[in-house]
């Protein structure tokens, strides 16, 4: 594996090929950050400069976001490679892993493959269920829009439906530069990651198995993620710690970022703390 420096913005690896990028910073237990589809690491940006003053927080481009390459092979578990590629070769032992989503999937995914190398899993918005019928045909409209008429139309309406209503009126200009920057992705790695989401398979046993704790961040305005699918899964680890939000969507770390942030750094707590008994 080679490494190499960018300038200003970071690492990456060569894994199977593919330009893995990541960051890291700050000292202390490691904590892995995993953005979610059309997204990219800098999602967790207002994160990593409170959280790394306690951890050393890792973040890293999913497979063809970003500054990573589009993977070879693409699916949820080869992502979950990647990342295990990039804790390799940083020789981390031990990590809480939180994923965003997209992000989740991916952590599952990790968790089922590398157990022994979680000190908690977080899913921030996120489930382990697979598609449903209708999610799946919904994918594949989407991309056949992408394929055709490209990213930029796309990008209002699912910038729009992540947040609450609320959020959208009160913070258009965020909004509006949201939508630039998802606008900016590759149409490639979009249609890859909806493929890769459309064929993973049900992870519920996962969290069932599970030593470590399990976070749940759920928001009750979420229309990403059903309200049945995120409540559903809360009662399957062995040890968890849900935080349901009222009015928050898709998004809570931009939606109440003080909030969420608060509940990761007691999750971090938890969790190392946990192991020291
Ligand atoms: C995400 O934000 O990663 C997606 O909403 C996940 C999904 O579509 O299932």
């Amino acid at each position: 594996m080679k490494i190499i420096q960018f300038k200003f913005s970071g690492m990456y690896i060569i894994h199977k090929k593919s330009k893995v990028a990541y960051q890291q910073i700050g000292k202390g237990e490691t904590l892995v950050l995993l953005h979610g589809f059309c997204e990219d690491s800098t999602l967790w940006a207002n994160f990593t400069p409170v959280l790394s003053k306690k951890y050393h927080v890792i973040t890293i481009d999913l497979s063809g976001f970003g500054k990573s390459d589009l993977l070879e092979e693409h699916s949820i578990d080869a992502m979950a490679e990647a990342v295990y590629a990039v804790l390799a070769h940083l020789s981390i032992k031990k990590s809480v892993l939180i994923g965003h989503s997209m992000g989740g999937y991916v952590g599952l995914c990790f968790a089922e493959s590398h157990p022994e190398l979680l000190s908690g899993l977080g899913l921030f918005h996120s489930h382990p269920f697979p598609d449903s019928e209708q999610k799946k045909a919904d994918r594949k409209r989407v991309s056949e829009f992408i394929k055709q008429h490209g990213i930029a139309p796309f990008a209002g309406h699912f910038v729009f439906n992540l947040f609450a209503k609320k959020f959208v009126t009160k913070r258009r200009a965020f909004i509006d530069r949201l939508i630039h920057k998802t606008s900016m992705h590759h149409s490639d790695a979009i249609i890859a990651a909806s493929n890769a989401m459309i064929k993973r398979e049900d992870k519920s046993e996962v969290l069932t198995k599970l030593t470590c704790p399990v976070l749940f961040i759920v928001g009750k305005q979420d229309n990403a993620i059903s309200i049945d699918y995120s409540l559903r899964q809360l009662s399957l680890p062995k040890m968890a710690s849900v935080h349901i939000f009222e009015d928050v969507g898709h998004m809570g770390m931009y939606e109440i970022p003080e909030k969420t942030l608060e509940v990761v750094e007691e999750f971090m707590d938890f969790c190392f703390s946990f192991y020291m008994v």
